[in-house]
């Protein structure tokens, strides 16, 4: 049993929540439950960036200060987390106090180690992405990502020599080859660096929507400068020295491909800049797309998506949450780019959820509330589903342990399938009430509990469901998984029914 920090990218309030920003939550979401369920001391720290011109521009186009649009907006992301039952621990916004002196300690430390300094900056900027672009760089004057114009910028700012990290950089992922996975993307961030390093701008006069910046009155920091210290404001940087020492450089950051060199590059350079040691691990994953574009409010104002039709809690009332939460962490894996639509969730509600799990628990909740006492059963000792289990028990935890929870599903439901097909085998709905039978019934719910634990991350509110149906004492998640994910200990309180249907058949044309 260990420790657990994670960590969300913290999501600009300058529009609702999307179904993107839902991706990784959710898959973060069940990261943290299932290292709660490990017996791991958790953390899970999602949040909003509040400051910045995008932001500053988004409330003057509302026609309301930026607080006010902040306040409202970083709720609608609360509300969406919470109807997507996302456990998380901290809720963090960068406007709050408690940030505000934790990034002015935290700078304050790097200005005083001497890696800042004052001068002219002029550039090309995307205000969509905050981030400057050289010409060689943009699209021929456009933002890359965001295809849109980029403007001239000049002014005077604090820069950070992050070009003074190189050398330390390249050695740190050199000694630590875990810190940016996939692999792919710790190469990328790599040829980052051996590209060469240019000093950052750190600081703006141009907008007061910011953090001041305590030694020069008249600078705000820049919103990345002040945003990926949020991870450090959460376990009390500055403010609770024992906290930091209890959950950090231990901690990881799952981020989305297009902010590696934010993580990857700046953000351990700071944290050595300041004395301190760089986070442990980045976990990079892809995006959603929908007819193959990333989903962004600058992308839906050019036409084409209709962001408001697969807003997060338009799916959960369309699909239910949990079959939503499914599929997002089984559809597309971590580090790869998926594609989102009405037919792909269709597809996996109706094949994964209606017809092997639901009808597994359906066909042996029928056959055992007809033909079993089922306060007798109890599952056999080597048998052939046990194997099974236990092959999809040990792939599921070592998918689990790397960042892998697709694949954790992928186990779970290679069991599942032999539980179904061993049912086809021994056609117990043909068979009489006796030994044999009942033989064959206990191992198929003893199946069924183990996976009702192994879903628990993903589809907590259906793997209770479950439990209550097979009569189980408590609940999925209330020992940890060492302990329960152990064959043998199915035990029936009370006599099994057939039940509602777990997951009604959705129409295709429905
Ligand atoms: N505010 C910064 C992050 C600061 S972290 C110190 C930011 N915000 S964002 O709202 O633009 O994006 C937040 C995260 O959402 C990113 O990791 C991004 O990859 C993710 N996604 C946004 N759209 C996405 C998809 N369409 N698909 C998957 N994830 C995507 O960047």
């Amino acid at each position: 049993m260990g420790r657990f920090y994670l960590t969300t990218p913290i999501y600009y309030v300058n529009d609702a929540p999307h179904v993107g920003h839902a991706y990784c939550t959710v898959n973060a979401d069940a990261l943290a439950r299932w290292h709660r369920l490990s017996g791991d001391s958790t953390k899970f720290l999602t949040g909003t960036d509040e400051h910045g011109q995008k932001v500053a521009d988004a409330a003057v186009k509302n026609g309301v200060d930026p607080q006010t649009w902040t306040d409202q907006t970083s709720r609608r992301f609360r509300e969406a987390w919470d109807a997507l039952d996302i456990s998380y621990d901290d809720f963090i916004r960068t406007t709050e106090p408690r940030h505000t002196e934790t990034v002015q300690k935290f700078l304050t430390a790097i200005y005083e180690n001497g890696y800042l300094y004052k001068d002219v900056y002029s550039g090309l900027y995307c205000v969509s992405c905050e981030d400057y672009f050289t010409l060689e760089a943009s699209d021929e004057g456009q933002c890359p990502i965001h295809h849109r114009p980029l403007t001239e910028m000049s002014e005077e700012n604090w820069f950070f020599r992050l070009s003074a990290f190189e050398d330390r950089l390249l050695e740190y992922y050199e000694e630590h080859p875990g810190f940016v996975t996939p692999e792919t993307k710790r190469n990328e961030a790599v040829s980052f660096v051996k590209g060469g390093l240019r000093d950052i701008s750190i600081t703006r006069t141009s907008i007061d929507w910011g953090i001041p910046v305590p030694w020069d009155p008249g600078h705000v920091f820049y919103v990345w400068y002040d945003a990926l210290i949020n991870y450090l404001t959460a376990i009390g940087y500055g403010r609770d020295d024992d906290q930091v020492e209890e959950w950090w450089p231990a901690s990881h950051h799952l981020i989305g491909k297009e902010i590696i060199r934010f993580h990857c590059v700046w953000w351990p350079a700071m944290c050595m800049a300041a004395g301190l040691d760089p986070v442990s691990h980045v976990q990079v994953h892809g995006w959603l797309l929908v007819g193959g574009q990333k989903l962004s409010k600058t992308m839906a104002a050019e036409g084409g998506v209709r962001l408001t039709d697969i807003a997060p809690v338009v799916l959960t009332d369309e699909f239910g949450v949990d079959p939503l939460r499914y599929y997002l962490v089984r559809e597309t894996a971590l580090g790869n780019d998926g594609e989102f639509s009405h037919e792909g969730i269709t597809a996996r509600y109706n094949t994964d959820l209606a017809n092997n799990l639901g009808n597994l628990v359906a066909r042996v909740s029928t056959v055992v509330g007809a033909k079993c006492d089922a306060q007798s059963l109890i599952p056999g000792r080597d048998t052939e589903l046990r194997t099974e289990a236990e092959r999809a028990i040990d792939l599921a935890r070592r998918a689990w342990e790397r960042f892998a929870p697709s694949q954790a599903l992928e186990a779970t439901w290679g069991l599942i399938g032999a539980t179904n097909a061993y049912l086809e085998r021994h056609a117990p709905w043909k068979m009489e009430s006796g030994k044999e039978l009942d033989a064959v019934m206990a191992d198929a719910l003893e199946s069924i509990r183990l996976v009702s634990i192994l879903i628990s991350p993903v589809m907590p509110s259906v793997a209770q469901e479950i439990w209550r149906r097979l009569t189980l004492e408590g609940s999925p998640t209330d020992s940890p998984q060492d302990e329960s994910l152990v064959w043998g200990l199915y035990r029936a309180r009370g006599p099994l029914s057939k039940g509602e249907p777990l997951f009604p058949r959705i129409r295709s044309d429905e």
